[in-house]
């Protein structure tokens, strides 16, 4: 595995409440529902460890016990699993529990995500670090923040990352006034959250990854509160941007929005296509299945 030195921490927010998932949210955080058998916040740590990552930063709120207990050691499972020998599984739930070094930070109340990555900045210190919305389950190869990571290290600022979306969506996201630098990497100009299409200057659309310099804290710590109660890192961004570059980089990859309920749908059923042993009789199913007449399903 490379490391890469410069960025050796990255920060998961999920001091969210998950309030599009109700009702199973209501009583487990939406990170840990599963796509196929893995839940999604672990496709974020796989991803940040593939990336050189050694450091994973969880914010967490009430209710999210089951985020820490998933990374810790379950030693009575492991016991169960030795005794009845099933191999396979103790391996896969080894090698979850010794992933990665685990620290958590309590956000207190969910005041927005800039507050969320201001709460890291003691755990943090002075060095550059990742920032990871588990929502946003990227499969790329190489990864993604290790795609960010290199820009990091070549143009030496922030680097957000963007994809463009279809102008009717631009409203939902951060979208970017940017000028390029080459294909598929911008300067950044400005940031405006959650446009109108008609004001949206581009379709650049800010998506769950960033890599961030220790000064955007003091930015976070002056930026005011939205008309929701809630500080926005897309606000931060902007105030840092007065004083050094920021740049955006388009990912090579396929996203996944699975924060909403579409979006997770469609993961599960790209993943479960993704998969050796259901691959084969999962394309069966889909392909028996009679969209014009939905209900005859088999
Ligand atoms: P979302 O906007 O997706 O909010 O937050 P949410 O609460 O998780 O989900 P819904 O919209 O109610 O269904 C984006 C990311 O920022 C984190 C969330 O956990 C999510 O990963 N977050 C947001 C925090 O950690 N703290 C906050 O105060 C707000």
């Amino acid at each position: 595995m490379t490391r890469h030195a410069t960025i050796r921490k990255a920060v998961f927010p999920v001091a969210g409440l998950g309030t599009r998932f109700l009702p199973a949210t209501k009583a487990q955080p939406k990170e840990m529902l599963p796509l196929v058998d893995k839940p999604i916040i672990q496709y974020g740590v796989e991803e940040a460890l593939a990336s050189g990552v050694d450091n994973i930063i969880l914010v967490t709120g009430r209710g999210k016990n089951a985020i820490e207990d998933h990374f810790d050691v379950n030693i009575e499972l492991e016991t169960f699993l030795e005794a009845r020998g099933k191999t396979a599984q103790l391996e896969e739930i080894r090698k979850i529990s010794n992933l990665i070094n685990f620290s958590y930070v309590r956000q207190g109340e969910p005041l927005g995500l800039g507050h969320a990555v201001l709460v890291t900045q003691g755990l943090i210190g002075h060095e550059p670090f990742a920032v990871i919305l588990g929502d946003d389950v990227i499969d790329a190869n190489p990864p993604a923040l290790r795609q960010m990571i290199a820009v990091y290290e070549e143009l030496q600022g922030p680097v957000i990352a963007v994809e463009r979306v279809p102008t009717e969506e631009v409203s939902a996201y951060g979208i970017l006034d940017a000028e390029p630098i080459r294909p598929g990497v911008h300067r950044i100009v400005d940031l405006v959250e959650k446009p109108a299409v008609a004001e949206a200057p581009s379709n650049l659309a800010i998506i769950g990854r960033y890599v961030l310099t220790p000064d955007i804290f003091p930015e976070l710590e002056a930026t005011q509160s939205d008309r929701t109660g809630e500080i926005q890192l897309t606000n931060g961004l902007r105030s840092l941007l007065q004083k050094r570059p920021l740049y955006a980089l388009e990912i090579d990859g396929v996203r996944h929005d699975t924060g909403n309920k579409l979006g997770f749908l469609r993961a599960v059923v790209y993943f479960a296509l993704r998969r050796p042993d259901l691959a084969g009789p999962f394309r069966e199913y889909l392909s028996s299945i009679d969209l014009e007449n939905k209900l005859k399903l088999r």
